[in-house]
């Protein structure tokens, strides 16, 4: 018998199944099935079981042939070489699988949902109160944002946090500056935007800093306030409420330009684990997990070193009865495994802060907070680096404010669709230059792998050709074109027709679609989801060159070829959602 399948299966899973089940001691075994260039697949299973069966892996393979049910799945299975299987897949099976994906009326392409959800915490898009984003914080935003997106898709529960650097001692400073300045913040109208609110605190954070290192009376003051601050004084905490608040208009003005969400709920900052930090650090000592050394509470470990051969330890609580970062992650922790409930917590953090994680984490599985079944990972990020190669800064040498690098992006992207643009008005042309050029900044960051560096360079990230945003904008609006001119013929999927070979090579890419999803959200890993989306607008091109659609030869071909376009349409358009990218009807 055919293995049952479900929507979901693709003509990939329902193959390795009816294989599976035609071997012997069916299930245990895997048939290794992969794409090939001789046929659609080879499945190479078969030479290992051979072996471990002790059997001849050619007559092993005969026999499987002889025995596969296939549902209608197979046009044609033969062994080669020392035993593996070339199989082709019939048109039907394929157009079929397209079909019912297509037929999907929730819009998801025929993508499963988990059937047991776990909770995820997603750290990600941590900007810091009273100071400028810059690229830096691009990447963080950038592929959290991707991964909440994929990972809800699938159906895990995911709570957001954005972990804002709004507690330390630079609020002492600034705070003070306030109180003896107290009209620095004031601004004439009752809206702010975000750019006002920063450069207000900018100015305020640049004024506060040069008295600080020039004034010794005011460094005291300035110091004595940060223990105002974390004593709770209601005085200095209402001020420092208006840092946050000041701050926050700018992140969301940033953040919108990004065209990304963020709620101000999912915003809980280092400050929100204040009431936490002593007890954390209590559990530690008791626990023995934490010792006292020189005063200050520290974790050691076997394996971390510094340069000199001895220990470096995770430093919990300073000597002077402050708390530092690690108290705040680790408290963090706590609250995100027992009162979030979290089984997997995940750190969209740059690559430099990897000893810190590794040390923090550690502690937590040795303090009993994380284990086997409540896993932490940091889904760290390499660097954005210049043309040059190296970390990318203005012609000043200053780091790049992140709100210059989009509209720049946005300015490129503007002229490149104005160029193109046919039967487009200049409020359209603004606002498609956005949608590519913040796409481009996007997808240019998430297309290679996370913890690899990259170079920031808006000409390739803007370019019509290769592996762009833009290209694959460019193809979905095409197929939107196509879909007009087709005027009353709709599309309609014909399995009873042959299909052509960009035809076959385009639908089974489509047919992967679920399985692209499912792995790029279980492995945090959304360039996966890029590189697909990428080989399916090839292929749609490939396709588009070798096959007339609105001239083919019947009209039920016709059909079939606007079906084939509506559906890669429509994969397009929800991978690049996955992904935070637009993609706009008219290009
Ligand atoms: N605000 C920090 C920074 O700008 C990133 C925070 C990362 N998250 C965390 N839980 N430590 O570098």
């Amino acid at each position: 018998m055919a293995s049952v399948t479900s929507l979901s299966d693709s003509v990939h899973q329902r193959l390795a199944a009816a294989l599976s089940a035609a071997l012997p001691q069916a299930g245990s075994a895997d048939p290794l099935l992969r794409r090939s260039d001789r046929a659609d697949f080879q499945a190479n299973g078969i030479l290992a079981l051979a072996k471990k069966e002790k059997a001849n892996p050619r007559e092993l393979a005969t026999q499987v042939v002889a025995q596969v049910e296939s549902g209608g799945l197979l046009e044609d299975i033969e062994v080669s070489g020392p035993g593996f299987l070339n199989i082709t897949v019939s048109d039907r099976a394929i157009t079929e699988n397209l079909s019912a994906r297509y037929a999907d009326d929730t819009g998801r392409l025929g993508v499963p949902r988990a059937e047991n959800p776990g909770t995820t915490v997603i750290d990600y898009a941590q900007p810091n109160v009273a100071k400028e984003m810059h690229v830096g914080h691009l990447r963080s935003a950038v592929i959290g944002d991707a991964v909440v997106q994929l990972l809800e898709f699938t159906g895990e529960n995911v709570v957001r946090r954005h972990h804002i650097g709004d507690w330390g001692t630079q609020f002492g400073m600034l705070i003070q500056y306030l109180d003896e300045h107290p009209h620095e913040l004031d601004h004439g109208s009752a809206e702010v935007s975000g750019e006002e609110a920063m450069s207000n605190l900018d100015r305020l954070y640049k004024a506060s800093r040069k008295l600080f290192d020039s004034d010794e009376e005011f460094k005291t003051r300035a110091r004595r306030r940060v223990v105002d601050l974390q004593a709770g004084d209601e005085k200095t905490l209402a001020m420092w409420q208006k840092f946050v608040d000041e701050s926050k208009i700018y992140f969301f003005s940033v953040f919108e330009k990004l065209d990304m969400e963020i709620r101000d709920a999912d915003i809980v900052g280092e400050s929100g684990y204040n009431d936490m930090l002593a007890e954390t650090c209590r559990l530690l000592e008791e626990s023995g997990v934490a010792v006292r050394s020189e005063g200050a509470l520290c974790v050691f470990f076997d394996d971390i070193k510094g340069p000199d051969g001895k220990p470096v330890p995770l430093i919990v609580q300073k000597s002077d009865g402050g708390y530092g970062y690690a108290a705040t992650d680790l408290s963090a922790i706590r609250d995100r495994v027992f009162n979030l409930k979290a089984d997997s917590l995940i750190y969209v953090v740059d690559a430099r802060q990897s000893l810190h994680f590794k040390m923090v984490f550690e502690t937590a599985r040795k303090a009993g907070w994380l284990n086997d079944d409540v896993k932490a990972y940091q889904l760290a990020f390499g660097t954005v680096l210049g043309k040059d190669g190296k970390p990318f800064k203005t012609r000043e040498g200053e780091t790049v404010r992140l709100v210059d690098l989009l509209d720049e992006a946005i300015d490129r992207a503007s002229a490149v669709v104005r160029e193109k643009a046919q039967d487009l008005s200049e409020e359209e042309i603004a606002e498609r230059g956005a949608q590519v050029g913040v796409g481009a900044v996007k997808y240019a960051d998430l297309s290679t792998s996370a913890n690899r560096d990259y170079k920031f360079d808006l000409d390739q990230m803007v370019s019509l050709n290769g592996d762009t945003s833009v290209y694959l904008q460019y193809a979905y609006a095409r197929i939107q074109s196509i879909l007009r001119k087709a005027g009353e013929v709709r599309p309609a999927a014909h399995p009873e027709l042959e299909l052509h070979a960009a035809e076959r090579a385009l639908g089974l890419h489509l047919d992967a679609f679920a399985e692209t999803v499912t792995e790029a959200a279980r492995e945090y890993a959304p360039h996966k989801m890029t590189a697909y989306l990428y080989q399916l607008a090839s292929l749609y091109t490939t396709f588009y060159d070798k096959c007339p659609v609105l001239k083919a030869e019947t009209p039920q071909q016709v059909e079939n070829r606007l079906f084939l376009c509506d559906i890669t349409a429509r994969t397009l358009h929800r991978g690049m959602s996955l992904l935070g990218i637009r993609t706009p009807e008219r290009l």
